[in-house]
Formats: structure tokens, sequence, C-alpha cells
């Protein structure tokens, strides 16, 4: 030990000595150590041990194992403990001041490299937070881009329509039946959304009908049939030709709600599947509610008489398919209907 100390100190190392472990690891506690020497056989607690208590505890300071015994064995597992190297008894000064400063230009670079480590996983943190920032941004303005198409679309249709739905209920129901409808056949949730959004544009068209037609109570000449049943004409006109899906979903809506399965329905007479599926479904939603709903010139009609309504008109007026998926998922549409009363 002596003989080391003097040699270290006279390389210009500031050094310090332990009798055994015991005494080194109060000395590691107190000051801050940029290597250690260890011989292998020591009273008490052996090299070997604390060497692996080093690696544990202090991951900076460098270890070098001293043996009396050439045994390869022992080597290797000083170096699986974490030891940085070596030297065997009789050591030559020269061998010693080698393996030191061998040990301590790897401590170095360990220390560097751990620093850069930490540096680039802090930086990779910092750079995922600010995406994620940016990504909650994003969403909350498209959250809001959503929320005030929703509520343009329904004011328009609001307006559209005041004449005979005042309060929006029925474009609030109707479009909601479609969306269960839909839902319940496509699973995507994008397409049924737009879906529930378009079909409350619907009725747009009644824009351009006179009042005395649109709420004239009890039955319409067949003249004034004609010009109602213009509507789906007009409501197509205003949504056509647009960029945006939505609004070509919308027209498409506009357009075929009064069609019939049968090929009896308005303003074309189109018959099944030449019907687009926007049009089958939001004819039976757009009938559902109207009958269970009040109109300035009627009175809703009890939900079992309207079924059967609905029932007499499979295949006929509705899409024998879509009407069963409809009445199969009635527990949803009363929930709807109940939720969107009127007021
Ligand atoms: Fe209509
Ligand atoms: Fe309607």
């Amino acid at each position: 030990r002596k003989v080391l100390r003097r040699l270290l100190d006279r390389n210009g190392y500031d050094c310090m000595t332990a009798a055994d472990a015991d005494e080194a690891r109060k000395l590691l506690r107190d000051k801050p150590f940029a290597i250690v020497l260890t011989d292998m056989n020591m009273p008490g607690v052996s090299g070997l041990d604390l060497i692996m208590q080093i690696t544990a505890e202090y991951p900076d300071i460098a270890t070098v194992m001293i043996t009396g015994l050439d045994d390869a064995k022992l080597a290797d597992a000083a170096l699986e403990m974490g030891a940085y190297g070596y030297i065997i008894k009789p050591f030559e000064p020269n061998e010693v001041l080698i393996n030191v400063a061998n040990a301590l230009r790897r401590r170095s670079l360990e220390i560097e490299n751990r620093n850069h480590r930490v540096r680039l996983e802090q930086m990779v943190k910092d750079r995922t937070s600010e995406l994620w920032n940016a990504i909650a941004q994003l969403e909350n303005a498209e959250k809001e881009l959503r929320l005030s198409r929703e509520e343009t679309i329904q004011k328009l249709s609001i307006a559209a329509e005041f004449r005979d739905d005042e309060t929006g209920r029925h474009i609030e129901r109707m479009s909601r039946y479609c969306g269960l409808l839909a839902g319940t056949m496509d699973e995507d949730s994008e397409r049924v959304e737009i879906l529930r959004l378009a079909s409350q544009m619907h009725d747009v068209g009644k824009i351009g009908i006179p009042d005395q037609i649109l709420l004239k109570p009890g039955p319409l000449t067949p003249d004034e049939r004609v010009v109602i049943e213009r509507h789906c004409d007009i409501g197509y006109r205003i949504l056509v030709g647009s960029k945006s899906n939505l609004l070509n979903v919308a027209s498409t809506v506009a357009l075929t709600h009064h069609e019939k399965f049968d090929g009896s329905g308005y303003p074309r007479g189109l018959a099944g599947e030449e019907i687009p599926i926007e049009g089958r479904i939001a004819a039976i939603a757009d009938v559902f509610d109207a009958l269970t709903s009040d109109r300035v010139y009627k009175r809703a009609m009890p939900l079992g008489k309207a079924l059967d309504v609905l029932r007499e008109g499979r295949g006929t007026h509705f899409d024998p398919d879509l009407l069963d998926l409809f009445l199969s998922s009635f527990d949803s549409v009363v929930a709807i209907k109940a939720q969107y009363a009127d007021r």
C-alpha cells in the first residue's frame, strides 16, 4: 500500500489509503474519488466484493484490482464485477501508472458518454412533449372547427325548416336516427358522422316553398304537391357541386330522401339500389320522425301505430334490410326520441 501511495503521489495523483474495505467505504462516503485500487486479499470483505459494491453505488468511480496470483479466473471475475483493470503483484511502477491512467481515461470517456446519453434522452423527451403539445393544440383547434361546423349546419337547417320545425328538434332526431342506422352497418365512425351531419340538411330546399303550401293543413291539390316536391331538387341544387364530401352527401340526401324502394317516390322515381343508401336511410328516419312528432297541422301518431306504418312500407316504401336494422335497434331509437323530445 505504501509503495503504491508513494508511486502515485510522486506522479501527481492525490491519494488516500484504507486498511480494509470498511475503512475504504467510509472514505468513499465522505469524499469524491476518481479511482479505487484494491487488493484482492484483505481482512474482512474481499476486494471482489468491494469492487461490486463500488460499481453499484458509485458508477463514476473506476476500480482496479491488485492480486498476487496470476489467476485468469479471478481477473475475469473482477472485470465482470465492473473493474476497469487488474495488476498482478509484483508489479513494475510503469505497469501501475499505465493501468491507472488507462482506467481514468476510460472512466472519463464513460462519464462523458453517459452524460451525452442523458442529454440525448432529455432532448428526446423535450421534443416528444413539444410534439404532444402541438398535437393537443391541433386537436383542440380541430374540435372547435368541428363544433362550429356542426352548429352552422344545424342553424342553417333550422332556418330552412323554421316554419314547420321551429325548435329544430325534427332535424336533431331525424339526423340521429340516420346516424344510428348508418352505425349499425358501417364501422367507419367518420362516415357515420358525415351522414348524421349531412342528413340535417335534407329539407333545406323547403326554403323555396311558399308558406300556404308548406303549412297547409289537410290534403294538398296535385298542383300543390308538385310544388312541395320541388324541395328535393331545390335542396340538391343548393348543396351540390361542393368540394366538401359532407355537402356532397348532403346533396344526395336532399335529392333522394323521398324516393321509395318500389320506384313510386319522387323526384326521380328511382327504385331499389338505384336510390343511394344515404337516401334510403334518410327515408326511414324522416318518415318515422314525421309520424311520431307533432306538427303545426297534425298530431303525433302513437309509437305502435307508427311502427305498423313502417312495417307496411317494408319493401315498397323502405329498403327491407335497412328497415329490419332500424327496427332491431328500436331501443336506441326510443332513447333518441326521448332525449330530443319537443320542448
Ligand atoms: Fe323532405
Ligand atoms: Fe324531414
